[in-house]
């Protein structure tokens, strides 16, 4: 297992999900845990809260002021805040569509651009954005959350070269996990039948995700950067 002991490591929909099971992953790891979410976040393995709209510059601008003044170092950066949006193209608004890609791109990019900034003049860090699997298989009726999810893709390969060789960045892609994001209970038979028809025959468990991210936030990820890792059940190989 990493060991991440020493390092400071800012997780960011951290309230419940794959975000929380990345806190749980980064602190039995060792490393110290600032656990951020636009929801308030219940006591758990992170050494403090800060409240974030990943979406909202002024918001972003306060997290990174709040860890720059009270911590002395930012080693890993890892933006879980997502969410999920169904429409056809036919419903869905433009203010729909904005919020969707300005939480999970618009957000992706500024909690990357804090992270940089507090990175790049201490010349290390990584950070960890989170895509989806429909990044690249799409889906009819999300077209917005699929646009938003290939955008991360982009952004990652683009701020790789940027940051290199100090800072790595790269993105987990998964296919669906069990989290309140994916509430089997609301999903038709058929959603849920799909979902399972992937070679490894079940869906994804937040834990396996913490699990990666502690792995590409320590020191034998050290030769990744630009790349998009998919834990999905093999429903994309690539
Ligand atoms: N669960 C899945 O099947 C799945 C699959 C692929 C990708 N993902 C991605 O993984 C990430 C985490 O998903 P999850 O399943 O844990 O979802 P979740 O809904 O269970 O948790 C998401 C967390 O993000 C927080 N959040 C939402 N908007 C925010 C904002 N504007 N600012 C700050 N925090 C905000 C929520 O309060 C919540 O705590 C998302 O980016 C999601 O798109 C999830």
């Amino acid at each position: 297992m990493s060991d991440l002991t020493g390092q400071v490591a800012l997780v960011t929909g951290a309230a419940q999900g794959i975000g929380a099971a990345v806190v749980a992953a980064l602190a039995e790891a060792g490393a110290q845990v600032i656990a951020s979410d636009i929801n308030p976040i219940g006591v758990g393995a992170q050494t403090r809260a800060i409240p974030c709209d990943v979406s909202d510059a002024d918001d972003v601008a306060r997290l990174f002021y709040d860890i720059a003044a009270h911590e002395e170092r930012l080693d890993c950066v890892v933006n879980a805040a997502g969410i999920l949006s169904e429409a056809s193209i036919l419903e869905t608004t433009p203010e729909a569509f904005d919020r969707t890609i300005g939480v999970n791109l618009r957000g992706s990019f500024l909690i990357a651009q804090g992270a940089a900034r507090m990175m790049v003049p201490a010349g290390r860090g990584r950070i960890l954005l989170v895509a989806s699997e429909l990044a690249y298989l799409g889906r009819a009726d999300f077209s917005a959350y699929c646009a938003s999810k290939a955008g991360v893709v982009g952004l990652t390969r683009s701020l790789a070269h940027e940051l290199a060789p100090h800072i790595q960045v790269n993105t987990i892609a998964p296919g669906p996990v069990d989290t309140p994001m994916l509430a089997l209970e609301n999903m038709s038979q058929d959603w849920i039948d799909k979902e399972f028809d992937v070679p490894l025959k079940r869906i994804g468990r937040p834990e396996e995700i913490g699990a990666l991210a502690r792995f590409l936030c320590g020191p034998d990820a050290g030769f990744f950067t630009g790349q998009t890792l998919s834990p999905n059940g093999g429903a994309v190989m690539i």
